[in-house]
């Protein structure tokens, strides 16, 4: 009997395979459903399943409260209208619009209605959110999000001060043990276990002792969060390598929308941290090196709280006219010295702590020097609203992939199409992963029966046992540092045909030179250069996919911004990417429909219209 990391023993057998001479110890495991990934998506679903009596194992490559949603800082948005006038439709109308129109109508509808009550479950789950003086859930304003369709300024953004996401996980991850969910913590999944086009499960390396693990289920569900670790300089956790997106690829599957890659205004100049959009949601600015409030000549309505793709391009464009703040105008400042102090210790303690400690600035009194950082992947595993994962086969767009379902950033459903609105993560995370326990819950029985595969994950040891191997020339750290500098410097805020197939060209030699890739160390146990490797393949592929869907996509829209085409063609693009790339990294590029009908008959689709903010 194998033991999961919790010290439980759940049923699983072990034996022996041999490749290229090295002998590995496979652990056998059934489940009904394995969910890899344990942020927000993957915890929500986990305990929604085990809660409806499905055998489930939750794997996960860090421990459950060191997943990314621990980061998550500024709020989840719900129309709940506790501290002012709300409705869903202003909230669906907001979503379309943020998206640039490029966001699937039915699911949008689908998680703006979820949103009010998934929130109100949260509380119960105990969600410590800061309160209003009735006791109420507070809600701040955020970036795009409206009354009225776009007339006023929304306060719809739920928060536990500036920790919401911590507060968020560690709820979750206490939901999923009082519901007795299986974990596997500190297990590294490797491919996904795939038969006739059918996912009958996924492979998984325990870091801790240096076994494999093959997980049978009937549905595994990828909550493997974003790929932001593609960047040089990224909000994102180091751990944020998509490792479900490569996986898909390796399966010969297509990621969508991946050239849609969200900067975030207010990332810590050098250092990349976030510092949350809900400062400017209590009232702060940010100035150039003059000292203009700028927002009011870009977005004369939303100003500072605009839309985060508008708010990104006007620092840059500042920057670059040499209106940057510092000695080397390479810098905006983010102002809070004018909000009470008070408010500052109740509401944003999070962010006082981390611009002390990453730029030395003291917030009560001096501004914070910010850049735009890659933030958030709005593309990812095309997915419908019920989390099952779709293809485009013999024509048809809408191909569901047998046992195979996404959730979170690493899918794309598409709610957030060419740019997602701040706080509509969160809210992606717990709608989803609810969804996708409610869609295994209707369509599986526990406990059946699994196939026999006798072979089953040979070739993800074989990749695991050649990259272990791998005795080339060039660290895996120097391939990622030359991956990183191209996303940043050819895929960036702004981008041109020139920037980006030169962009492209650079991936290619990035690609070409991991055959020379070396890995020192080839123990089994902990092997940090093993894993920063898996990771790095990882990593690749996606860059690939989303430099090359971005050299493709001929238009501007949403955080695709093109100079050289800078407005936004409905006639010829307002359709979905979808990009497959082969292990050669060689490319190949097809399109799904938008949805632009909604759900039900309770609201109008919204047309295509100018943005303006
Ligand atoms: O600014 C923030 O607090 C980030 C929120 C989000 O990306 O949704």
């Amino acid at each position: 009997m194998a033991e999961a990391s919790n010290g439980k023993s759940y049923g699983a057998t072990a034996g022996t395979i041999n490749i290229g001479g090295n002998a590995y110890k496979v652990v056998d495991h059934e489940y009904d459903v394995v969910v890899v990934g344990a942020g927000g998506a993957g915890l929500r679903a986990t305990f929604g399943l085990a809660a409806k009596g499905l055998k489930t194992a939750c794997i996960t490559k860090v421990f459950p409260t060191r997943s990314h949603t621990v980061a998550a800082q500024g709020g989840i948005s719900a129309s709940l209208g506790n501290m002012g006038p709300d409705d869903w439709r202003w909230h669906m109308y907001d979503t379309v619009r943020g998206s640039d129109w490029l966001g699937d109508q039915d699911a949008i509808e689908y998680m703006v209605r979820e949103a009010v009550p998934a929130i109100i479950e949260l509380e119960h789950y105990g969600v410590p959110f800061s309160r209003t003086p009735e006791g109420k859930i507070y809600q701040r304003p955020f970036g795009g999000m409206t009354t009225e369709f776009g007339k006023g300024i929304a306060q719809r953004t739920c928060a536990a001060a500036d920790r919401t996401g911590h507060a968020i996980l560690h709820t979750l991850y206490q939901q999923s043990l009082k519901n007795n969910a299986e974990f596997f913590i500190e297990y590294f999944a490797l491919d996904l276990i795939m038969d006739e086009g059918t996912c009958r499960g996924v492979m998984a390396w325990n870091l801790d002792d240096g076994t494999i693990h093959r997980f049978r289920a009937h549905k595994v569900v990828l909550a493997t969060g974003g790929y932001g670790r593609v960047y040089f300089t990224a909000t994102s956790a180091h751990t944020c390598t998509g490792d479900g997106g490569a996986m898909v690829l390796r399966a010969g599957l297509p990621l969508e929308d991946m050239e849609f890659i969200q900067f975030h205004p207010t990332g810590i100049y050098g250092a990349g941290c976030l510092i949350t959009e809900g400062v400017r949601g209590e009232g702060g600015y940010v100035t150039n090196s003059t000292g203009e409030r700028f927002m009011e000549r870009y977005a004369p309505s939303a100003k500072d709280l605009a839309a985060r793709d508008v708010v990104s391009r006007a620092m840059t464009i500042e920057i670059r006219e040499g209106r940057g703040c510092g000695p080397n105008h390479d810098y905006i400042e983010l102002h809070v010295e004018h909000l009470d102090p008070k408010v500052i210790h109740e509401r944003l303690p999070g962010i006082a702590e981390t611009a002390r400690i990453f730029a030395g600035v003291d917030v009560t009194r001096q501004p914070i020097p910010i850049l735009p950082t890659c933030h958030y992947n709005m593309g990812g595993i095309p997915t419908n609203h019920h989390c099952e994962v779709m293809t485009v086969k013999n024509g048809d767009p809408n191909t569901a992939v047998p046992g195979l379902m996404a959730i979170g950033e690493a899918a794309c459903v598409s709610v957030h199409g060419a740019n997602r609105l701040g706080s509509n993560s969160l809210l992606d995370l717990v709608v989803f992963g609810r969804s996708a326990a409610n869609r295994c819950a209707e369509v599986l029985t526990p406990g059946e029966s699994h196939k026999q595969l006798p072979h089953a994950g040979e070739e993800a040891i074989a990749r695991f046992d050649r990259l272990r191997h791998a005795a080339g020339g060039t660290g895996t750290a120097q391939l990622r540092l030359n991956m990183q500098r191209t996303m940043q410097n050819d895929c960036a805020v702004f981008r041109t045909q020139q920037s980006l197939d030169e962009g492209c060209a650079k991936m290619d030699q990035v690609i070409a030179g991991s055959s020379d890739i070396r890995v020192k160390d080839r123990s089994l146990i902990w092997n940090s250069d093993l894993m920063e490797t898996l990771e790095f393949e990882n990593l690749i592929v996606q860059a690939q996919a989303t430099i090359r869907s971005a050299a493709n996509r001929k238009e501007s829209r949403g955080a695709h911004a093109r100079e050289d085409f800078p407005e936004r063609d409905d006639k010829e693009w307002m359709k979905h990417t979808a990009i497959w790339v082969d292990e050669k990294g060689k490319t190949r590029i097809d399109y799904r429909p938008v949805k632009l009908q909604p759900m039900s008959n309770d609201v109008q689709s919204f047309p295509p219209k100018a943005r303006v903010y």
